[in-house]
């Protein structure tokens, strides 16, 4: 009898055991971004002037500030561009070369007109369907989701592409854990006369 329970315990002992390393075995697999990573994701962010061109901003006597409401959250899809006369546009010296709105989310130039992407983990239309994968090989190949159309100026791909994995890791993190924000940013508009697809 008695060496029977001492059996039985023994053997849920060495159950539990295995269920628990099991456990710290498929955490460790599907690691989660840690705090350090996430923040060194918004230095990055900060330092790479993201702001500047995906968040909102709110008008100060400094000048446009990022609405600290809608970080990162795009080209507002519910804004009206002004309209401009098309002449001052150009590619030679005597002709501006690009305009931009207020938000500093819509860009107009030799490309057409840009809007700044929704960059919140929002599912619909921001990056929270997007893969880590897909972040980086976008960043890296210049090209939408990493396989479409070319990705227009004035975003500066070639220049983050040049970031570590890990430091791109760490960008991703941080963009994944910012409050995800709905807001469907149009596509661009190509330049007038363009070839139609
Ligand atoms: C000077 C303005 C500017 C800056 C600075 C900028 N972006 Fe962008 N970004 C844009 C515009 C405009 C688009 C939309 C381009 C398009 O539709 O092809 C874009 C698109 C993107 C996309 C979507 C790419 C795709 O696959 O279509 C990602 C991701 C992105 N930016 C991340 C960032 C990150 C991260 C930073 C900071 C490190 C940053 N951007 C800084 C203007 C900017």
């Amino acid at each position: 009898m008695r060496i029977g329970k001492l059996i039985a315990t023994g053997v849920a002992v060495i159950a539990s055991f295995t269920l628990c390393m099991n456990q710290l075995w498929a955490q460790a697999k599907t690691p989660k971004a840690s705090t350090s990573m996430i923040d060194r994701g918004k230095y990055l962010v900060n330092l790479g002037g993201c702001n500047d061109c995906h968040s909102p901003k709110v008008m100060t006597p400094m000048g446009p500030m990022p609405d600290t409401n809608k970080l990162l959250s795009g080209h507002p899809a519910n804004s009206n561009l002004p309209a401009y006369p098309d002449s001052i546009l150009g590619t030679t010296p005597d002709k501006w070369l690009t305009i931009t709105n207020a938000h500093l989310t819509a860009w107009r130039g030799p490309w057409g007109t840009s809007f700044a992407r929704n960059l919140t983990p929002d599912k619909e239309t921001g990056l929270g369907s997007w893969t880590l994968a897909m972040f980086i090989k976008a960043i890296r190949s210049g090209k939408d989701m990493g396989k479409g159309r070319d990705i227009l100026p004035p975003m500066p791909w070639m220049a983050l592409g040049q970031l570590t994995d890990q430091d791109l890791k760490s960008v991703y993190a941080y963009l994944q854990s910012l409050p995800p924000i709905s807001n469907a940013v149009p596509d661009p508009v190509p330049p007038p006369g363009a070839p139609k697809k």
